[in-house]
């Protein structure tokens, strides 16, 4: 059950701040239009470096589910933040398949730093990797629809600044996972008989040199090497550089993405410079 919370003596300065963390653009739009509605400060996860601080009186960070986990890099930086103070603080994932306890890890994270989340919130929107090939585009604009619902309501929660629930599913929420599962089986057989080698990102010959993809690279994992990107060892999975490349010329080791499962995917509301950090990435 939602409380409100008591308003605090704390002398913290009256910012709202929204930390996000998106390759394609579903945690980016979420984070987008919640600041937009309560007058946050928007800014990506990745910009907070070792040691820096975060004081605000309303705090969100909003990032992707990967492997039923906040993102590695998401859970570093918040661990490796020297302190993080805040009146209200929320934690939101979006997710294709199953939210599952991610919450509850992000919540550890944030203990550890003496932070307690006030509420947690998980958002289904259309799945980014592999096994995105077995939903409908159909199912995918439903899913932007209902997410639409829940933001607003997630919105008027913040202002009102309730306390309650972290969310968190069954990984079988929905019964989802079946339509990933023999993408996934597929997947381990490469890996099993291929090797992870097989499953590195190649470039094409369709490679126009645009230089987007190293542009859009959150983590800065992309070299320039003969005119043409080059993949470096701290990928987050993101997938950012293979669904917004505008000529398709990324590929997970030999496979194209029907040979990987994947759907060409990135959220229809977002634009590949929304996410670009550093547009002087050349
Ligand atoms: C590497 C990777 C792992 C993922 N693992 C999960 C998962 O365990 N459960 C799930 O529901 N969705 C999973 N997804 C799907 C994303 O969480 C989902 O599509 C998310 O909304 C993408 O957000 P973004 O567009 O902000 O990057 C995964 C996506 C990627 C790229
Ligand atoms: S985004 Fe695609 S076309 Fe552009 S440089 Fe990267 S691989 Fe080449
Ligand atoms: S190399 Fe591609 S998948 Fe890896 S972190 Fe960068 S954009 Fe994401």
């Amino acid at each position: 059950m939602a409380n409100i919370a008591h308003e605090t003596e704390n002398q913290l300065p009256v910012t709202k701040s929204i930390y996000y963390f998106s390759g394609t653009g579903n945690s980016y739009y979420v984070a987008k239009t919640i600041a937009d509605s309560i007058g946050a400060v928007l800014k990506p996860i990745v910009s907070l470096k070792k040691g820096d601080v975060i004081e605000a009186d309303i705090l969100c960070f909003i990032f992707p589910v990967y492997d039923f986990k906040p993102p590695k890099k998401v859970t570093e930086i918040v661990e490796n933040l020297s302190k993080i103070s805040a009146n209200y603080t929320i934690a939101i994932g979006t997710y294709g398949v199953a939210l599952s306890s991610t919450l509850n890890y992000f919540k550890k994270s944030l203990n550890q730093k003496g932070v307690i989340l006030s509420r947690g919130y998980g958002i289904k929107l259309p799945h980014n990797a592999v096994g995105s090939i077995g939903f409908t585009d159909e199912e995918n604009y439903t899913r932007i629809l209902r997410a639409d619902k829940k933001i607003c309501d997630i919105v008027g929660n913040i202002q009102a600044r309730t306390v309650g629930d972290i969310e968190k599913t069954s990984i079988f929420e929905n019964m989802t996972i079946l339509k990933q599962f023999p993408h996934i089986i597929k997947l381990l057989f490469i890996l099993l008989f291929k090797g992870p080698k097989s499953l590195e990102f190649t470039v094409t010959g369709d490679c126009i040199s645009c230089y987007q993809c190293k542009k859009i690279c959150p983590v800065n994992n992309i070299e320039w090497v003969n005119g043409k990107p080059d993949f470096g060892k701290d990928c987050t999975g993101c997938f950012a550089c293979l669904q917004w490349c505008p000529k398709s010329a990324i590929r997970i080791g030999k496979y194209g993405f029907k040979g990987i499962c994947m759907k060409h995917y990135h959220h229809p509301k977002v634009k590949a410079v929304d996410l670009i950090m550093d547009s002087s990435r050349e």
